[in-house]
């Protein structure tokens, strides 16, 4: 990117208005700057984890009005009056999530990299659908990339905190 196209954009820049974890935020960017570059660099949100940056992976999933969405290709303007919750808003008052419960008691992650990212998907889901079957789990999670291969853990974790062991 040369220096007068990053002029142009500053140029461009709008105050964007939404809310995040429950509380109100406004940041000014270009509207086209997509959510995952807000949450990483402008409100230190490092939670949501930056994988392929095309809308292939799954590693930068956020619920926007609690549906489960990838942030790396969703433009600010179209977030702008929504509510955004990252999975560091996933937590309550109360403790874990207990999809993060189940996911720490069946060990159900290697590096740890791809999992904020189903921990949404999968928050989304059971919201939805308190005890999902396998295929509407592995529906979910198909935009959803593990490489360390951790997909049986995982399956078990979600049907767990669905309250269903396989
Ligand atoms: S970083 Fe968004 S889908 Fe891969
Ligand atoms: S635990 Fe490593 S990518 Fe999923």
């Amino acid at each position: 990117m040369t220096s007068e196209s990053r002029l142009d954009r500053a140029a461009r820049s709008e105050s964007i208005v939404f809310t995040v974890n429950g509380r109100p935020c406004a940041v000014d960017v270009h509207p086209d700057t997509p959510l995952l570059y807000v949450l990483r660099n402008d409100l230190k949100l490092k939670g949501t984890r930056f994988g392929c940056a095309s809308g292939l992976c799954g590693a930068c999933t956020v619920h926007v009005d609690g549906r489960a969405v990838t942030s790396c290709d969703l433009p600010m303007w179209s977030v702008a009056g929504h509510t955004v919750t990252t999975i560091e808003g996933l937590a309550g008052e109360g403790g874990l999530h207990p999809l993060q419960q189940a996911f720490v008691d069946e060990g159900a992650g290697q590096c740890g990299y791809c999992l904020s990212g189903i921990l949404m998907s999968a928050a989304a889901l059971l919201a939805d659908t308190p005890s999902p079957s396998l295929d509407e789990i592995t529906a979910a999670l198909e935009r959803n990339v593990c490489r360390c291969g951790v997909h049986a853990r995982v399956i078990r974790a979600i049907r767990a905190a669905g309250g269903k062991h396989p």
